[in-house]
C-alpha cells in the first residue's frame, strides 16, 4: 500500500462538482481580485469565529507581518515567540524591524508561558504563541499576562483552525489571530491564501488598508502599504470548503484516535500529548522516537510518506546565528527536533490505512 502524507486529491474528488462550480462562478463574473467572493468569505469566516472582522490577505506569513506593522511593532521592540515553529512566525518579527526573542516549548510542544513571563522586558511589544500542529497553546494565561504587562498578544493559528482552549476558539484570545490557508492546511485553498481575525475596529481598518497599498479608497493612500490580497478564485473555494471544516476536523480527530489506540501498545513510541483544557485539531500527528531517521527510512521503504516539523528549532537555524543561542537555551525544542516524526493524517484516511502505518512502525523493531 502507498500512503501519502496528505491526499488533497481525495478531498477534491469527494466535492468536485461543488468546487468546480465555485470556480466557474468566479470566472463567469470575472471577479478575480476583491469583490463579492472575497467579501463573502470574510463574512463567513468572521461569523464562524464570532468576531467582528476578518481581513483576508495573500498568505499566512503576510497575515502576521501586517498585524505586527499595524500594531506599530518595529525598531527597538522585542517580540517573544516559540522556538518551535515554521520560520514565518519569526521572520515577520524581523521584517517588521523588531527583535525575535525565542523561548523554549513546554512538555506539550507549545510555547512555555512561564518563560514568556520571565523574558518580558521594557522593550517587549508583543507575544506570538503558535498553536503548534493544531494543539491550542495556553493562550488564556498569555491573554492575562499580555493585558497586565501592556503588550500585544497575536496568535499564529496557521495550523489550528477551529482548535479551542478553555472552550474558546483560538485566534480570539489575542488582539488578532492569523491564519494560513496553504493547500495542505486544515482549511486549504488551491494556492496561497491567508487571513486575520480581530474584534478591534481600528486594527481591522489599518490591516485592510495596509494589505491594499495603504488605501481603503482607490487612490487615497493614507500610508505606504503592501499588495497582499486574497483572490476571488481562492475565496470562493474557501467559502465552499468552510462548510465542511467542522466535519473534516472531527475526521482528523477520529484518525488521531485510531493512531493513539494502535500505538498505545508500542512502548518505544511517544504519542502526542494533549494538555487538559486544549483541543487538538491534528493538522499534524507527531510522534517521538529515539531513532527517528532510521524509522523514517523504514517507513519510506514500505510506501509511507512522513514529515519532520521541523528538523531544526528556529533559534538554532543559521538565520538566527547572530542571536548566539545554543541547544542549552532551548533544551526541549532542541531535543524534540531529532525525535519528532509526523505521520500521514488527513480526513479521508481510513482505519485500515492507520493500521497499515502502525504495523509498519511495529515491524521496525521486529
Ligand atoms: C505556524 C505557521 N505560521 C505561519 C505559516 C505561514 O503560512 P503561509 O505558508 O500561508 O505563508 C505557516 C505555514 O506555512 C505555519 O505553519
Amino acid at each position: 500500500m502507498r500512503i501519502p502524507f496528505v491526499d488533497l486529491h481525495a478531498q477534491y474528488l469527494a466535492h468536485q462538482e461543488e468546487f468546480d462550480a465555485a470556480f466557474r462562478e468566479v470566472i463567469g463574473k470575472t471577479a478575480f481580485i476583491g469583490g463579492e467572493f472575497v467579501r463573502e468569505f470574510e463574512r463567513a469566516y468572521a461569523e464562524a469565529y464570532g468576531v467582528k472582522h476578518c481581513i483576508s490577505c495573500a498568505n499566512g506569513t503576510d497575515a502576521i507581518y501586517i498585524v505586527l506593522r499595524m500594531l506599530d511593532v518595529g525598531l527597538g521592540h522585542e517580540v517573544i515567540t516559540t522556538a518551535a515553529s515554521w520560520i514565518s512566525t519569526s521572520e515577520t518579527i524581523s521584517q517588521a524591524g523588531a527583535l525575535p526573542v525565542f523561548v523554549d516549548v513546554d512538555e506539550y510542544g507549545n510555547i512555555d508561558v512561564e518563560q514568556v513571563e520571565r523574558n518580558i522586558t521594557p522593550h517587549t511589544r508583543a507575544i506570538i504563541p503558535v498553536h503548534l500542529y493544531g494543539q491550542a497553546a495556553q493562550v488564556e494565561v498569555l491573554e492575562k499576562l499580555a493585558a497586565s504587562r501592556g503588550v500585544h498578544l497575536v496568535e499564529d493559528c496557521a495550523q489550528a483552525h477551529f482548535a479551542e482552549r478553555a472552550g474558546r476558539r483560538v485566534g480570539t484570545f489575542g488582539v488578532a489571530g492569523t491564519f494560513s490557508f496553504y493547500p495542505g492546511k486544515n482549511l486549504g485553498a488551491y494556492g496561497d491564501a491567508g487571513a486575520i481575525i480581530t474584534n478591534d475596529d481600528e486594527l481591522a481598518r489599518r490591516c485592510r488598508m495596509y494589505a491594499n497599498h495603504g488605501a481603503l479608497v482607490k487612490h487615497q493612500h493614507e500610508l505606504e502599504g503592501i499588495n497582499s490580497r486574497l483572490d476571488g478564485l481562492q475565496a470562493s473555494l474557501l467559502t465552499a470548503k468552510l462548510k465542511y471544516l467542522g466535519e473534516w476536523t472531527e475526521a482528523r480527530r477520529r484518525v488521531a484516535g485510531w493512531y493513539d489506540q494502535e500505538l498505545a501498545s508500542i512502548d518505544w513510541v511517544a504519542r502526542p500529548r494533549v494538555r487538559p483544557g486544549s483541543t487538538h485539531v491534528y493538522h499534524l500527528y507527531v510522534i517521538q522516537v529515539d531513532d527517528r531517521d532510521a524509522l523514517r527510512a523504514h517507513l519510506t521503504r514500505q510506501g509511507i510518506e512522513t514529515g519532520v516539523h521541523y528538523p531544526v528549532a528556529l533559534p538554532l537555524m543559521q538565520a538566527y546565528q547572530y542571536l548566539g543561542m545554543s541547544a542549552s537555551d532551548v533544551p526541549n525544542a532542541a531535543r524534540n527536533q531529532d525525535r519528532i516524526l509526523s505521520l500521514p493524517i488527513y480526513p479521508e484516511m481510513t482505519a485500515e490505512m492507520v493500521h497499515y502505518v502502525v504495523a509498519a512502525i511495529r515491524s521496525f523493531r521486529g
